[in-house]
């Protein structure tokens, strides 16, 4: 049996990134293919367990070093558990985020070196990659406006962050896209949920069966 595919979505804050994972997945399955849907941080049980500690509480509660090892760590579980086993049997995984928002949070944001986050991911999942990595494109304040529309005042520890941060997080992403061509696209998020989900099944057409 061929091994399932594995997709990643990445983007900012409120850049339409669980929508489209669910699009995306319908989208497949209607193409015929066992799709499973998954998120980072979590994911799995042990996931989710360290994921509490990594959304909740003060936004300094953890160091950049810290943090960077908590959501290795919970990648690692998530990766052994769950994506391995799924893939394994012929089954696509999309993830909702990935390596890249370590490299693009922890790393270019948080200040740690690139290749000390791929270390860290080398070690815990064996360096696993996505076979496509899709990277929603919003400015970041319509991404502010979408989360804010659908969460009122109630901001986790991450979309708390100043604007320089989350600038610093797109233009990661768009780093990532020009360095590995071949698996990052940048898709356009900006447009209407049917425009952008028609762009997602484009971004991954050489890739179904
Ligand atoms: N293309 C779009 N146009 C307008 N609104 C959208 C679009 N895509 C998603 N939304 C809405 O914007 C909000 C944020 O979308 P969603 O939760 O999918 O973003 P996200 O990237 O997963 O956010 P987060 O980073 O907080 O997890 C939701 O209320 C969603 O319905
Ligand atoms: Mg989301």
């Amino acid at each position: 049996m061929a091994r399932g595919k594995f997709l990643s979505i990445e983007g900012g804050e409120g850049a339409g990134k669980s929508t489209q994972v669910r699009r995306l997945a319908d989208e497949l399955r209607a193409r015929g293919l066992d799709v499973i849907v998954t998120r980072e941080p979590g994911g799995s049980e042990g996931g989710e367990a360290i994921r509490n500690l990594l959304m909740q509480g003060d936004v300094k509660r953890w160091s950049s070093h810290t943090e960077a090892l908590l959501f290795a760590a919970a990648r690692a579980d998530h990766v052994e558990k769950v994506i391995q086993p799924a893939l394994g049997i012929g089954t696509w995984v999309i993830s909702d985020r990935f390596i890249d928002s370590s490299r693009a949070y922890q790393g270019v944001a948080g200040g740690i070196d690139d290749a000390a986050v791929l270390a860290l991911h080398a070690f815990g999942s064996r360096g696993l990659l996505p076979d496509r990595t899709l990277v929603l494109e919003v400015p970041p304040e319509i991404g502010a406006e979408r989360a804010a529309a659908r969460d009122g005042a109630a901001a986790d520890r991450f979309a708390a962050r100043e604007r320089a941060f989350h600038d610093d997080v797109v233009a990661a992403f768009r780093r990532f896209a020009a360095a590995e061509p071949d698996r990052v696209r940048l898709i356009d998020a900006a447009g209407d949920v049917e425009t952008v989900a028609a762009g997602m099944i484009e971004a991954v057409a050489d890739l179904l069966p």
